[in-house]
């Protein structure tokens, strides 16, 4: 017989229920962005080291069973780079909730189809520039074609809302946001504006890079006038603030991570490639849930769970309040966006 679990809410010592799960396949990417990956001498996890699909479904399916988790973000590195990705979405279709991706779009054209079809529920698209020298510098690939045409075959499969990011920086592309408020307009996909984070590799951050969101919608709303007061939450907890244009042609977003963060209402974790769970972005703490994955192995399935969902009880337990960007005891992780997932 099924067992059936009624799950019992997870939440941390800031009283802030935990029901997201990030997911990273991969760390491996087929682009190089500057605010995200350093241009050469990345060093890769081994095929190894990394959890299986089973693996990463096993953790899912705790989290949704276990905590009520109600969501499921697939990213990387780029998750589309890892093979087989459809087969992870089969796996997590069944469990019910929302399962989204974050990606490049590059492959898209190939696989946006298919993934619909195996239940992936939505795409985010990274687009930081609709100049192909920007996007070119910004990458360090000379994909844009490849870009829109991902954003198009999404639209195609019905992978709605498509989401648009960019990733803002002072004197790289600052420049271009109405441009892409504009195209964002004109093809019916939400745009967001993201503020640089301090996770880049190459560790050139720094805060004069860093445009903030109020100055992004000050840009947006001259041209496009924006109403007053942003869109009201659905209940999820969205980073973005999201602003609607006051001709009724859709809404536009920020978020504003640096200048405003939105920690307070946090309810993500995450788990990296090699099944190290996240309680932040920015955590310093790692929680190893591919130890207690293989060394459960011999394991009853039920026993094997409850480990687990120990495991990340444990984890939310050392949640803390938020980030601590541009505070004197900031410490920022030892890795990159692209190894931690986004
Ligand atoms: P939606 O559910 O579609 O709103 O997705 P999302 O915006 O949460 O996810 P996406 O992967 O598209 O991320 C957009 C930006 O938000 C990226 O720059 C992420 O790094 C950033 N982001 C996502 N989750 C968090 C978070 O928990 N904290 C912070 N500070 N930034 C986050
Ligand atoms: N700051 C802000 N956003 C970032 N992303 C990657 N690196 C950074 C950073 N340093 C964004 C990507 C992608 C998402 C997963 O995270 O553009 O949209
Ligand atoms: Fe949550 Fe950390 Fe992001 Fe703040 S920085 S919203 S606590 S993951």
């Amino acid at each position: 017989m099924v067992k059936r679990r009624v799950p019992v809410p997870l939440v941390d010592p800031f009283a802030r229920r935990v029901k997201d799960l990030r997911i990273s396949i991969t760390d491996r990417c087929n682009f190089r962005c500057s605010y995200c990956m350093p241009e050469e001498g990345m060093q890769w996890l081994a095929r190894s080291d990394l959890l299986s699909y089973e693996e990463l479904a096993r953790v899912a399916r705790v989290c949704v069973e276990e905590y009520g988790f109600d969501a499921i973000r697939l990213t990387g590195g780029e998750p589309l780079v890892r093979a087989h990705v459809v087969r992870l979405v089969e796996l997590l279709a069944p469990l019910g909730v929302d399962v989204a991706m974050t990606t490049n779009g590059v492959k898209l054209p190939e696989v946006a189809h298919d993934l619909a079809r195996a239940g992936l529920t939505r795409v985010n698209i990274s687009l930081d520039s609709l100049r192909r020298e920007t996007f070119f510098a910004l990458t360090r690939r000379d994909e844009l074609d490849r870009v829109l045409a991902g954003i198009d075959a999404a639209l195609d499969a019905g992978l709605v809302p498509v989401k648009i990011n960019a990733v803002v920086m002072r004197g790289i592309n600052d420049d271009e946001v109405v441009d892409l408020a504009a195209f964002g307009r004109d093809r019916g996909v939400g745009m967001r504006f993201i503020e640089f984070m301090p996770l880049d590799a190459d560790d050139a951050w720094s805060h004069d890079k860093v445009v903030p969101a109020r100055e992004i919608l000050d840009r947006i709303h001259a041209v496009f006038p924006l109403r007053e007061a942003p869109v009201a939450g659905s209940g999820h907890t969205q980073p973005a603030e999201r602003f609607e244009y006051a001709d009724g042609r859709g809404d536009v977003g920020v978020i504003a991570s640096v200048t405003e963060p939105f920690c307070g209402n946090c309810d993500r974790v995450r788990i990296t490639a090699e099944g190290k769970f996240r309680t932040c972005l920015f955590a310093i703490d790692e929680f190893d849930l591919r130890a207690v994955l293989r060394a459960g192995a011999g394991l009853e399935a039920d026993d094997l769970d409850e480990r687990l969902a120990a495991e990340i009880a444990r984890a939310v337990g050392t949640k803390w309040a938020g980030h601590r960007i541009g505070q004197a005891d900031f410490v920022r992780p030892d890795r990159s966006m692209s190894q931690i997932g986004g």
